[in-house]
């Protein structure tokens, strides 16, 4: 199920993965790892990390983000106001390489530009609601020009076509789960926008309501797609 030779995406589960740059730098995007249910046991441990990714401040996207990060001292691709509340955490230069959307951000090679996400983004903390800045997807460009877009947690929105038209890429991670995110039926529309060939289907399965899967998507967008029939722990 490789999707490129040079590049290994393992899914944690949910919107969660660890992927291996093709110059061997660890990347972890949305850190929910150790609390993940969907995780298997031999991915809750992350001993080295590069650079660490964050869509958004959900916590099922960043409840792992501050002890992962003071074990492993990552560079941090996240939005402003995701990163300072990761400083106001003990999370030493959070904020150091934040950016936002539109902006592309070289992380030693591994080259990042935030784009848009439909979804809404604040951080539970305690019994507190802080604003998180806004959600974002990623088109990520790795050392040997292989790229990828990651659309974070998001509805299908009109502008994705103007993502696939200012990026090259043949692969979307895409959620299918619905309830929070889109469902298999808009991810469909998402494919056609995007016009990709490959699709890695993402949150989905955690939990119950989470019900879209591959199946559904794949047999919506037809033979001329492939979409990867993956459960956690699986490489791609
Ligand atoms: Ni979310
Ligand atoms: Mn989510």
């Amino acid at each position: 199920m490789a999707i490129n030779d040079k590049v290994k995406f393992t899914w944690i589960g949910h919107g969660t993965w660890r992927v291996r740059s093709a110059a061997g730098k660890e990347i972890l995007i949305d850190p929910w790892v150790m609390n993940n249910p969907a995780a298997p046991e031999h991915l809750k441990k992350i001993d080295r990390l590069d650079l660490m990714l964050i869509t958004h401040g959900h916590f099922d996207h960043i409840l792992d983000a501050v002890e992962i990060a003071q074990a492993t001292k990552p560079k941090i691709g996240c939005v402003p106001e995701i990163g300072w509340w990761l400083e106001s955490k003990g999370v030493e230069g959070a904020s150091g390489m934040a950016g936002n959307k539109g902006g592309t951000i070289d992380y030693d090679g591994i080259k990042v530009t935030f784009v848009h996400a439909d979804h809404s983004c604040g951080i539970k903390d305690g019994d507190r609601v802080v604003y998180g800045g806004e959600p974002c997807g990623f088109v990520i460009e790795f050392e040997n020009g292989f790229t990828v877009y990651h659309a974070g947690d998001t509805d299908v929105f009109g502008d994705m076509r103007l993502i696939a038209e200012l990026h090259h890429f043949d692969v979307a991670f895409l959620p299918i789960g619905g309830w929070y995110v889109m469902d298999p039926e808009r991810a469909a529309k998402a494919v056609e926008l995007l016009g990709v060939k490959t699709v890695v289907p993402m949150h989905f399965g955690t939990f119950p309501i989470l019900a879209g899967r591959p199946d559904q998507l794949q047999e919506l967008v037809g033979s001329g797609v492939r979409v990867l029939d993956i459960k956690p722990g699986d490489e791609v």
